[in-house]
C-alpha cells in the first residue's frame, strides 16, 4: 500500500506518538491490548460504534419519523463506545513499526473525521433538524467505512492483531503452546495456518525486524529514543537467547571451523556494546557513535548465521526440532513486549524461558 512508503506522514507519525504515548505502556497493554482474553480487543470494539452506527442510518432512512429518538440514542451510545475504541487502537498502533504506523495516522483521521461528523449530527437532532442529521450522519458513514478499509488491511494483511502465544494451541498448555500463530506484528514466522515451521525464515523475518528497529532508534526523536532502545533490548535479547539455546550449539563444524562457536563470540561482542551503549545518554554523540558501531555488527552477525550457518542447521534439525525452534522464536516476540531490564538481565531471563519452553516440548 502506498500510504506505507508515504514518508510525507512522518512528523505526523512522531507527533502522534509522543502525544499517545501512554497507550504503548506495560499498564494500558495490559488492560486495553487484550492479552488477558488472548487476541486484540481492538478489531472486536470496532463493533461496537459500527454496529449502533449503521443501525442509526437504516432507522433514518426506513424508519420514519417514529424511529428518530431510537436513531438519536444509537448514535450517542455510538458516539460514547468510540472513546475506548479508539483507545484500544492506540494500544495495537504502538505496537507496529512505521510503515504500518503511517496508514494507523490515515485510519485514526478518518475515524476522527467520522466522529466529528456523527457528534454533529447528533448535535443537529438535538435541535430537531432531522434532515441535517442524517445527511450529516451518511457522511460520518462514508469517512467510517473508508477507515475500516484501512483497518483491514491492517489486521488482515499487515496482521496488526496483539496475541498471547499462552491462548494459542488447541488441547495444549503454557506459553508458547502454538507458535504458528503467536507473537507478533506483521511477522512472516508468526502468520497462522503456516504449513511447515521453517527455521530459516523465522530468522530471517527476526534479523529484518531488528534491523528496522536499529533504524528507527537512530531516527528517532529525543522523546522516543529511550523507549526504542528498550524495545530494540527486548527483543535481541529474545532473538539471541533462542539462538543461543537453540540453534549455535547444534551447528555442526564447516571445514573444520567451529561455525556455532564464531556466531556466539560475536553475540558476546554485541551484547558488551550493548552494555556500554546502556550506559551513555541518549542524546549524546557517543550514543549515535556507538549505534551505528552495534548496527554495523549486528548486520554483519545476521548476514553470517543467514549465509554460512542456518542453511547447513535447518537441514539437520528434525521437524520437531525445528518447531520448538520457530515456537521459541514466536514466544520470545511476545514476551519481549513485557520484559525489563539491562540487556544482560534480559538476555538471562530469556534464555531461561526458552530452557523451559524447549523442556516442556521434549
Ligand atoms: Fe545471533
Ligand atoms: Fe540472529
Amino acid at each position: 500500500m502506498a500510504l506505507e512508503q508515504d514518508t510525507r506522514l512522518d512528523p505526523v507519525v512522531d507527533t502522534l506518538g509522543r502525544l499517545t504515548a501512554p497507550f504503548g505502556r506495560q499498564a494500558a497493554r495490559a488492560a486495553l491490548g487484550g492479552d488477558w482474553m488472548g487476541h486484540a480487543l481492538h478489531p472486536s470494539l470496532t463493533d461496537l460504534p459500527l454496529g449502533l452506527w449503521t443501525a442509526t442510518t437504516v432507522l433514518d432512512l426506513f424508519g420514519g419519523s417514529a424511529a428518530r429518538p431510537a436513531a438519536q440514542r444509537l448514535l450517542g451510545i455510538g458516539l460514547l463506545s468510540a472513546a475506548p475504541t479508539a483507545a484500544s487502537g492506540w494500544v495495537e498502533w504502538h505496537r507496529t513499526e512505521r510503515p504500518v504506523r503511517r496508514v494507523g495516522v490515515v485510519h485514526a483521521a478518518l475515524n476522527v473525521t467520522a466522529i466529528s461528523l456523527y457528534t454533529s449530527s447528533w448535535t443537529a437532532r438535538r435541535r430537531d433538524r432531522h434532515g441535517v442529521g442524517t445527511a450529516l450522519a451518511l457522511a460520518g458513514a462514508g469517512a467510517a467505512a473508508a477507515a475500516g478499509y484501512l483497518g483491514g488491511h491492517l489486521a488482515s494483511a499487515r496482521k496488526v492483531s496483539s496475541r498471547h502465544p499462552a491462548f494459542d494451541g488447541a488441547g495444549r498448555s503454557g506459553p508458547g503452546a502454538d507458535a504458528d500463530g503467536a507473537g507478533g506484528v506483521g511477522n512472516p514466522a508468526t502468520v497462522p495456518g503456516r504449513p511447515a515451521p521453517d527455521v530459516l525464515e523465522a530468522v530471517t523475518a527476526q534479523h529484518a525486524r531488528i534491523r528496522l528497529m536499529l533504524q528507527e532508534l537512530g531516527t528517532a526523536g529525543t522523546d522516543d529514543r529511550a523507549a526504542a532502545l528498550r524495545h530494540l533490548l527486548a527483543y535481541l535479547a529474545g532473538h539471541e537467547a533462542v539462538e543461543e539455546e537453540l540453534l549455535h550449539p547444534r551447528v555442526p563444524a564447516v571445514d573444520g571451523a567451529d561455525v556455532g562457536a564464531e556466531r556466539l563470540r560475536e553475540e558476546a561482542g554485541v551484547a558488551l556494546q550493548l552494555e556500554r551503549l546502556e550506559q551513555l545518554g541518549v542524546d549524546s554523540q557517543a550514543f549515535r557513535t556507538q549505534l551505528s558501531l552495534i548496527e554495523e555488527a549486528v548486520t554483519r552477525h545476521a548476514q553470517a548465521e543467514e549465509l554460512e550457518e542456518l542453511p547447513g542447521l535447518a537441514e539437520q534439525l528434525s521437524d520437531a526440532d525445528a518447531a520448538v525452534v520457530v515456537r521459541a522464536f514466536a514466544a520470545q516476540e511476545a514476551w519481549a513486549q513485557t520484559r525489563s531490564g539491562s540487556f544482560s538481565e534480559m538476555l538471562e531471563a530469556a534464555k531461561g524461558e526458552v530452557r523451559r519452553l524447549a523442556s516442556a516440548q521434549a
